[in-house]
């Protein structure tokens, strides 16, 4: 699978509303709210300024997938971000502006007459996805459609209108009367869509035949607004934590992040989106996500976390070998990987942080002195992928002139701290392999069912190589980890909560 990943940055619709944005070339900078001294910058290799048009977004990320899709692959196109930062002009745009999806159909009706070898359809359907309920835009009943799977693993939609498309009148037609009716206050079946709490997505089938067989290839082409994402931390308010509300968006970020840290169990099954994306989140699909971000100070809290999602998910756009050498259920990051990944993020945050609780250390330390050495030898000599990898850009904090000299005076603390944190993470790891409920019972967050799971697991599969492997037990999800690496006073890698 292979994701890129592009920030897009609407223009201020008022002049007079302050900023806490700026960028550079390929760089965004907002202030860092916990320390005013400090910006916050992040990298992107595809970045589209206050001053990029609808045709630069298309051109730059979208027309270098059409050969995928005549090739037969699935793209899957997604608009993230907070309310009001431009998902929906991006997808959609509006007749005098037009988005992605009129240029797409233009330039894939265009392609297809300049295809010798094979002839193609392309059908269009539109349905929205809201309060896990799943409704045919084209043709609206108000019912919730199901789906389903067939015999050869596909995802589908039973009774999902799909209309055929052959030129773009009919393109205009279909979608126009959809966004009518979509627009309509009174009527009370289609108004979700315009929510921020619904997801519209458009899904374009091209099938593609060969001229002389009656060989048939479907590519399924998604393009997805997805609902606002809006955060809020443990208490209910907006904070730092970038916590999801939407269950289906939650999904999404969860499938994303397990995807991207090799894990053999991907939750699809959380959220209707991601089942139903199921067969383009895996295999050979290409992803393009757009992280749409407000530039007023306003939406500050969701420009954050916007981009800190965009940044922590750019690393599939680094390595996307790794998903050509195997599939997303079988990859695992070399142990040396993963602590090049998240060398830089922990060295800033362990500056402020004490991640380490020491009367737990020296009780573990106690009990793992009697434990063998090989378990860990065992683990690291297991590891079945060593894909080369590119070490990603991560994000990191640029310090301003007068915060420099404590930075440096704390670096020396910062590698002391981290090596403690290695010795912590190896000594958790034993614990969890070590197959014994009373050792598990040390951890905490870990009661006698689950220290029962870890050790069903451990006793069927190879030993865990990483704490975050913890993810492969079914049972235990994201929230689970975030919850047992906080607990554990362990640093989480995936988690931006500087
Ligand atoms: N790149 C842009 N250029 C001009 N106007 C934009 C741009 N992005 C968004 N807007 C405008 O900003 C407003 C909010 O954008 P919208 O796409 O509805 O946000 P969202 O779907 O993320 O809630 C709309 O009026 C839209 O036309
Ligand atoms: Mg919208």
């Amino acid at each position: 699978m292979k994701m890129k990943v592009a920030v897009r940055i609407r223009p201020a619709v008022n002049p007079e509303n302050r900023i806490c944005i700026s960028t550079d070339k390929s760089t965004v900078s907002i202030f860092n709210r916990e320390n005013i001294a400090e910006n916050i910058t992040y990298e992107f290799p595809t970045l589209f300024d206050v001053n990029s048009l609808q045709k630069d977004v298309y051109t730059d990320l979208i027309q270098p997938e059409i050969k995928h899709i005549l090739e037969g692959q699935n793209v899957s196109i997604f608009a993230y971000g907070g309310t009001g930062s431009g998902k929906t002009h991006t997808i959609l745009g509006s007749p005098s502006d037009p988005g992605i999806i009129s240029r797409l159909i233009q330039d894939l009706l265009d392609a297809f007459h300049c295809q010798m070898d094979h002839s193609y359809k392309l059908t269009l359907s539109y349905l929205e996805l809201y309060n896990e309920k799943i409704r045919d835009l084209i043709n609206d009943k108000n019912e919730d459609l199901a789906i389903r799977q067939d015999v050869h693993q596909n995802v589908f939609v039973p009774n999902l209108t799909e209309k055929e498309v052959e030129s773009f009148q009919d393109f205009s037609k279909i979608f126009g009367a959809t966004s009518e009716i979509r627009s309509s206050s009174k009527s009370k079946t289609l108004s979700h869509v315009n929510s921020s709490h619904s997801h519209g997505i458009i899904l374009l089938k091209v099938i593609r035949s060969e001229c002389n067989t009656s060989k048939r290839h479907i590519s399924k082409v998604f393009l997805v607004d997805l609902a606002s994402a809006e955060k809020y931390d443990s208490t209910g308010n907006e904070g730092t934590r970038c916590k999801e509300i939407n269950k289906s968006l939650s999904a999404f970020i969860d499938v994303i992040a397990a995807i991207n840290h090799g894990s053999r169990h991907i939750p699809f099954r959380n959220g209707k989106l991601t089942r139903l994306l199921q067969n383009s989140l895996s295999g050979s699909s290409h992803i393009v996500m757009i992280a749409n971000v407000a530039p007023e100070e306003e939406h500050y809290h969701n420009t954050y976390c916007t981009l800190n999602f965009a940044s922590e998910h750019k690393k599939f756009v680094e390595n996307p070998t790794v998903n050509e050498l195997a599939t997303a259920y079988n990859i695992k990051l070399p142990k040396s990987k993963q602590k090049q990944d998240k060398s830089q993020k922990e060295k800033t945050k362990l500056i402020t942080d004490s991640v380490l609780d020491k009367s737990k250390i020296d009780d573990l330390k106690c009990k793992l002195l009697n434990m063998k050495e090989s378990l860990i030898t065992q683990s690291s000599s297991k590891t079945k992928v060593s894909p080369k990898l590119q070490k990603p850009k991560v994000l990191h904090k640029t310090f301003k002139k007068d915060t420099e000299t404590k930075f440096n005076a704390t670096i020396k603390d910062c590698a002391a701290s981290e090596n403690k944190e290695k010795k912590h993470r190896a000594q958790v790891l034993q614990l969890l392999n070590s197959q014994s409920e009373n050792d598990l019972l040390l951890l905490h967050t870990v009661g006698k069912r689950r220290a029962q799971l870890i050790i069903k697991w451990t006793q069927n599969h190879e030993p865990f190589q990483r704490i975050e492997d913890l993810l492969q037990i079914p049972e235990l999800g994201q929230k689970y980890l975030t919850q047992f690496l906080y607990h554990n006073h362990l640093t989480d890698v995936n988690k931006e909560n500087l």
